[in-house]
């Protein structure tokens, strides 16, 4: 994730992985396209797209992932490694420093190999021409020697599928977005969704979840696995400490009233954005810049880790001159949005 989403405070209801938590989500990932959970299209897709290739006995075209923290852009890549029966190599925009390191990737990999680049819209520019040879002709130029007698040594490498994943599409350059095949966009979920993945899950974890304690966890789990997930575990503590381990519906709302995260799965967080503007910015429009200020929050952890889930529930809206609080937020604060006053004629 981003650097300043790594800084952001630790909450239970944040898309972004945790310091310490890709062993918990490499354990619970699934691992065939049939495991995967909802994406209905998407999935539809990507088995013909992969049967296909498979068919052909050839890779597949180099593949595009983007959406929101914790969606699942990691895991359908390793889905596509393995589905394809190929070595998963991954690395990171950030990650990719010098050309050499790159240079050393490409070269290792083998015919049909996935290269996973995770947040692909951090690569910095000289790594990022070497891609576009690596992509389009499956060719590394590397240049020898320094000056006038510097001279361009390409060398060919094998055919393998590149598979970028990004929170940010609007930051890829056009140049790079062009030399991918195909693009899959991965949408919020929906309830029912992320119930199948709990159940599933606390199966996997080796606890019992009632139906209807995972559906309370699915409403609260901000249209994301990630979060799922991890409310579960939270949920399963508590289950455990307090109960005889099994998770009801009542063990749930405990749980998550200790945690103080609500009936739609806003944290303290959240609302105190929503607060700021509304109390602070007479309910806005109030710029980014001005917002994180008065919020004490980073202006790209408000943008990709509370905004968006905020704007899905109709309760902020981005508009040119900035962020507003919606009357749905004043209802869900407890507070009375000011009456709209007509402008006289
Ligand atoms: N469709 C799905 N079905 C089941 N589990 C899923 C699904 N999508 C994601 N998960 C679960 O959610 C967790 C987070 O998914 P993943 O790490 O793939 O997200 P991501 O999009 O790569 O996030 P980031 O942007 O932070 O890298 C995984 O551990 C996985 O268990
Ligand atoms: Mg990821």
């Amino acid at each position: 994730m981003e650097e300043a989403l790594e800084k952001a405070p630790s909450r239970d209801v944040s898309p972004a992985a945790q310091p310490a938590e890709s062993a918990f989500d490499a354990r619970l990932r699934p691992r065939k396209l049939s495991e995967f959970v909802g994406q209905q299209k998407l999935k539809d897709h990507l088995a013909v797209f992969l049967g296909a290739a498979q068919k052909r006995g050839e890779p597949i075209e180099h593949t595009l992932l983007y959406g929101n923290p914790g969606l699942g852009k990691t895991t359908l890549a390793h889905i596509i490694g393995n589905e394809m029966g190929v070595n998963v190599r991954t690395t990171s925009g950030p990650a990719l420093e010098r050309v050499g390191d790159l240079a050393a990737i490409l070269t290792n990999l083998e015919e049909g190999d996935v290269l996973f680049i995770d947040e692909i819209h951090r690569l910095n520019k000289l790594i990022e021409e070497v891609l576009y040879p690596a992509m389009e002709d499956f060719a590394l130029d590397l240049v020898i020697g320094k000056g006038p007698s510097a001279r361009t040594l390409r060398m060919d490498l094998p055919r393998f599928t590149m598979i970028g994943a990004t929170t940010r599409l609007s930051l890829l350059t056009a140049p790079l977005r062009d030399r991918f095949g195909v693009t899959y966009h991965l949408d919020f979920y929906g309830a029912e969704d992320l119930k199948l993945i709990i159940e599933r899950n606390a199966q996997a974890l080796g606890c019992t979840v009632r139906p209807d304690a995972a559906m309370r966890i699915a409403d609260r789990a901000r249209r994301t696995p990630r979060v799922a997930n991890r409310l579960l575990k939270r949920v399963r503590d508590y289950a455990d400490f307090h109960g005889d381990g099994t998770i009801t519906v009542e063990i749930v709302d405990r749980a998550l009233r200790m945690l103080e995260i609500d009936e739609v799965g806003l944290d303290q967080v959240d609302r105190r954005i929503l607060e700021t503007i509304i109390s602070k910015f007479a309910g806005g429009p109030v710029g980014l810049n001005a917002l994180a200020a008065a919020s004490s929050e980073e202006m790209e952890t408000i943008e990709t880790i509370y905004e968006p889930y905020l704007i899905q529930l109709g309760l902020l809206h981005r508009t040119p001159r900035g962020r507003m609080a919606t009357e749905a937020a004043y209802t869900h604060l407890g507070l009375t949005a000011p009456q709209k006053t007509e402008l006289p004629l």
